[in-house]
């Protein structure tokens, strides 16, 4: 698939929600778990953190297949400035053709250039695919935190994975 990667901008807010809505819907690939409109999602990416990463990956024709996004893990101490929590949506046609690896190229480079030392996220332990895709980039498993997440009334553990930013 021939893709370009790019910054998120304010007018990507519709093509996002539309990757991200049916995802949300699905409830056990995200712990999000209220639909976003447009508007909140043109103000997310608005008030996103100046020393985050946040890239887009378009298609040939200019539409949005998947998006990346890398914020601080923490924002009241500065013990974590050297740590981001990382995240991956791709459009349900786009999976499986390189999308989430190829944006993860990218946001590991810009990562480490705003002073990412390592990242670190949760993974729902219903979410099979993102935790073999994460493996594939070089993550690892911390452990599992037990019941962690309360979804649609029932308890799901969430996997802790992180990965160095060393070799970038
Ligand atoms: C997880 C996700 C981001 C992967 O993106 P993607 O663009 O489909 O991934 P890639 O095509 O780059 O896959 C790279 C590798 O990851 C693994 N992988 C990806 N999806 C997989 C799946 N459904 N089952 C098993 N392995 C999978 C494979 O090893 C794959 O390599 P291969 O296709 O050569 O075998 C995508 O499935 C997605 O958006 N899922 C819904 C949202 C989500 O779960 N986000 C993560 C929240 S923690």
């Amino acid at each position: 698939m021939s893709l370009a990667v790019r910054k998120v901008r304010s007018e990507d807010a519709a093509a996002i929600v539309d990757i991200l809505n049916p995802i949300i819907s699905d409830g056990n690939l995200s712990v999000l778990d209220t639909p976003l409109s447009v508007e909140d999602e043109q103000e997310y990416i608005e008030r996103f953190p100046a020393l985050g990463v946040f890239l887009v990956a378009e298609d040939r024709e200019g539409t949005i297949v998947g998006f990346q996004s890398v914020e601080p893990f923490a924002t009241y101490t500065h013990a974590f400035d050297h740590v981001g929590t990382i995240g991956t949506f791709v459009g349900l046609p786009y999976r499986r053709k390189g999308v989430g690896t190829v944006l993860a190229k990218a946001t590991f480079a810009s990562a480490r250039a705003v002073g990412f030392e390592k990242l670190f996220t949760y993974i729902l332990a219903t979410n099979d695919a993102s935790l073999v895709f994460h493996q594939r980039l070089g993550f690892t498993v911390v452990g599992t935190a037990r019941r962690q997440a309360r979804l649609g009334g029932r308890y799901v553990d969430e996997v802790l994975i992180e990965r160095f930013l060393d070799d970038m």
